[in-house]
């Protein structure tokens, strides 16, 4: 898989390249690179953003810079791509970040993330280059880079090689194994401590039972139970 990132901070991105399992898929040949605006920018002293029309505080991220840094990278009208990959534009108000989503990008060849920064993406922006408009939850982050770096990890553990076991996504939260609810509690040792013990079940050895158990607690997750503290 191919992401690439166009943002203002692409050296953020250096950490998130060397943690394991995407350390481990870009190994296999899959590739992170960063746009960075600035670069681009057909205006002067490195100008991205502009002050909003109809007033109000802050700055608006360029649609022709935007448009700059696009057609740098790909050489095509910035209109076209989004026919040819799925151009995001990361965006508080955009669809809301899910399992299914990460699955149905983890299933694209190349992803494109734009990372807004200020008071966010000229309109036209998301109207005529984005594909996408992708949230990942209902609050205000500062930039786009923590939402890209969720979805990079996200989308990234989904693809072959990046996880030591690769049991460890096949049966885990939201996945089908536990029909698309949360994952049960784990324990591990000690067995009892401050007088807090683990439920007999896991103990047994009894691998049928166990399995029944996870999967009635994985049911009860999704149907409202808490997962501990409640
Ligand atoms: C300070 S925010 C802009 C907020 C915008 N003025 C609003 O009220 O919706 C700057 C940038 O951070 C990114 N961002 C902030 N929160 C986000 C979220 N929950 N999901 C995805 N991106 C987010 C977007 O790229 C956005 O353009």
């Amino acid at each position: 898989m191919e992401i690439d990132i166009f943002t203002l901070f692409p050296q953020w991105f250096e950490w998130l390249r060397q943690q394991r399992h995407i350390a481990n898929v870009l190994a296999s040949g899959s590739h992170i690179e960063c746009v960075d605006f600035r670069a681009h920018t057909p205006l002067s002293g490195g100008q991205v953003d502009d002050t909003p029309f109809g007033g109000g505080a802050g700055m608006v991220l360029r649609v022709d810079v935007m448009e700059a840094a696009l057609r740098a990278r790909y050489g095509v009208d910035p209109v076209e791509l989004r026919e040819r990959r799925r151009v995001i534009a990361l965006a508080p108000g955009g669809r809301v970040l899910d399992e299914p989503l990460v699955g149905e990008l983890a299933a694209e060849p190349a992803l494109t993330l734009l990372c807004g920064r200020y008071e966010g993406f000229d309109e036209r922006i998301l109207e005529h280059f984005a594909s996408d408009v992708i949230s990942i939850g209902r609050y205000v982050l500062s930039g786009g880079e923590p939402a890209a770096m969720v979805i990079c990890d996200a989308v990234m553990r989904k693809l072959p090689g990046a996880l030591g076991d690769e049991r460890s996504a096949a049966e885990e939260s939201f996945s089908d194994a536990l029909e698309g609810n949360p994952e049960y509690p784990h324990y591990t040792r000690p067995a009892e401590y401050r007088g807090w013990g683990v439920p007999e079940v896991l103990l047994s050895g009894h691998h049928e039972r166990i399995a029944a158990w996870r999967l009635e607690r994985s049911r009860e997750r999704g149907a409202g139970g808490a997962a501990a503290p409640s």
